[in-house]
């Protein structure tokens, strides 16, 4: 007898193989409160999950192609006529998760408290539900390029009529539009601000990956250099010892390292190495207010505390490290919180064709989505450091492996492995080099993701006036969360040193102002 479940129980979970985090700011879900009445008139608004659309420009080339329409969330709780609007986009990734972006659990809603400003949270092209086409197909993301989400941002402020009183009078001719990201919409914000500088007066990014990096190994140097030093120091020793037990060719000691993993089924090797990134990549969702408690915790613990005794700083060394990082995987249940369960090759091995993972185009998956931008624009591949230098990272991995997935993804678009053309983002939007007019950057000094930002070890970049760049001790867009700034007083230092300018430049604004 047939029964029949719901389409969504039947769905095939698509996401079989692991790819590396995206730079994303932390998901902020809208809380239950029913209602939201505005400060200052104590008139109700509508709930913040509301979802508004907007004609969006296919291509803004050519505007004959047509629209989409783009979903976007706005609230009017702080506002107050003539003050400023104040936007937001997550980036790569479906927005629901980041309504409460709206909100003063955030900066933005901060700075919308602070200046009687509104709120706009708005989802970007190619994910979520904002699609120009029916698919993720290679023809369909022809579209799918940095400067045309540049120009959607501006394209929206210009001609959206807000779902407010007085929506209809806030162009940005009229009033002042704040734009705030964080990770790659925290870069958008400043491309914005060099590439279209007329429409937002004043820009906000955190942890803004501004400069495209192909080889961005870099990504594991705020995570050697702040984790615990014994877990450092033994990492490196563990994934030494695995390099060489891999290349020593010793096939009964290549399976006994595998199995210790519960890994004994992934065929190739550098899927095997390659997946002890996963325990450094839990690095990205630490905040302030993590907690010893944190997945990458418990496996510091699990490496470095023996019988009750911590490592000293030199760690225990390479063979009690790799045993008790296979005991994390198995009997520690790793695998399994990664996996769910599904055999280990499926899961962690990257070769497999014709698995849906590489072959699926339906919408609403940010994973492919965001690795078209990864194999075109902005690399970031994120694999051992260069011979000779410290690495927590395999020397197994490297881009050329990141490379032969753009072509597995993509097979229509790229015959052989690509090389994303960095250059020519870091020349269309400044890189390193930026310069813009009331930019506010900032940055966290354990940011995974920092030396692609203006505060990277790679360079050194002057804050100035116009471009203030504040550094704290935060994690990845810790600044962008108010609570963080309770936990960690580096942070609040920087949340309030971006209010203090904001509203320093708000006051310059006059109707007509660009920049
Ligand atoms: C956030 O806004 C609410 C009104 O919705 C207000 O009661 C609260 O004090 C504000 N929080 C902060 C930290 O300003
Ligand atoms: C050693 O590791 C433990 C457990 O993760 C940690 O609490 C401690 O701070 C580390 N000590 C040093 C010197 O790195
Ligand atoms: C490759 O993936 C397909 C689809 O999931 C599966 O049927 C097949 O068994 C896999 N091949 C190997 C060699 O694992």
């Amino acid at each position: 007898m047939l029964t029949f479940l719901p389409a969504l129980l039947l769905a095939p979970l698509a996401l079989a193989v692991r790819l590396p985090p995206r730079p994303l700011p932390p998901k902020l879900p809208p809380s239950l409160k029913a209602e939201v009445q505005n400060v200052h008139t104590g008139d109700t608004l509508p709930p913040i999950t509301t979802v508004y659309t907007f004609q969006q420009l296919i291509d803004h080339d050519n505007p004959s192609l047509g629209t989409f329409t783009q979903r976007y969330w706005t609230t009017w709780e702080f506002y107050k006529a003539g003050g400023p609007i104040v936007m937001f986009t997550p980036g790569e990734d479906a927005a629901d998760p980041y309504v409460g972006y709206l909100t003063n659990a955030t900066i933005n809603g901060q700075i919308a408290q602070q200046q009687h400003g509104a709120t706009i949270v708005i989802e970007h092209r190619y994910y979520g539900l904002s699609n120009p086409f029916s698919d993720l197909s290679v023809a369909s993301l022809k579209y799918h390029t940095i400067q045309q989400a540049v120009d959607d941002l501006v394209y929206f402020a210009e001609n959206v009529v807000l779902p407010m009183p007085g929506g209809d009078q806030v162009a940005p001719s009229k009033a002042p539009w704040v734009l705030v990201g964080g990770s790659y919409s925290g870069a958008l914000t400043a491309f914005i601000k060099v590439n279209k500088p007329d429409t937002f007066f004043v820009g906000y990014a955190s942890s803004a990956v501004v400069e495209s990096i192909v080889d961005f190994w870099g990504y594991f140097e705020p995570i050697r250099l702040f984790m615990p030093k014994n877990c450092s120091a033994d990492v490196q020793a563990a994934i030494a010892h695995i390099d060489q037990v891999f290349a020593s060719g010793n096939t009964a000691a290549i399976s006994a390292i595998k199995n210790s993993f519960g890994m004994g089924d992934v065929v190739h090797p550098d899927d095997v190495t390659g997946s002890l990134r996963e325990n450094l990549w839990d690095w990205q969702s630490l905040q302030p207010a993590s907690g010893p408690g944190a997945t990458f915790f418990q496996f510091c613990d699990a490496l470095e505390v023996k019988n009750g005794v911590s490592a000293p700083a030199s760690g225990w060394g390479a063979e009690h490290a790799v045993a008790a990082w296979g005991d994390f995987w198995t009997t520690g249940g790793y695998l399994n919180l990664i996996c769910g369960g599904d055999d280990a090759e499926d899961c962690l091995g990257s070769y497999n064709t014709s698995q849906s993972f590489w072959t699926d185009t339906s919408l609403n998956n940010a994973d492919r989505s965001w690795m078209w931008i990864v194999c075109t624009e902005v690399g970031f591949f994120q694999d051992a450091a260069p011979a000779g230098y410290p690495s927590l990272v395999s020397r197994l991995a490297q881009i050329s492996g990141d490379e032969r997935q753009c072509v597995q993804m993509f097979p229509a678009a790229f015959k052989t492995p690509p090389t994303p053309n960095v250059g020519k983002t870091n020349a269309a939007y400044e890189g390193w080099n930026l310069k813009a007019e009331r930019l506010f950057i900032a940055n966290g000094q354990s940011d995974p993701w920092r030396y692609a930002t203006t505060s990277s070890g790679f360079v050194n970049i002057a804050s100035t006036p116009e471009q203030p760049i504040a550094e704290g001790n935060g994690f990845h867009c810790s600044d962008l969360l108010t609570e963080n700034g309770g936990v960690d007083s580096t942070v609040l230092a920087v949340q309030n040193q971006g209010l203090a300018v904001i509203g320093k430049w708000l006051a310059e604004w006059k109707p007509g102002s660009t920049h």
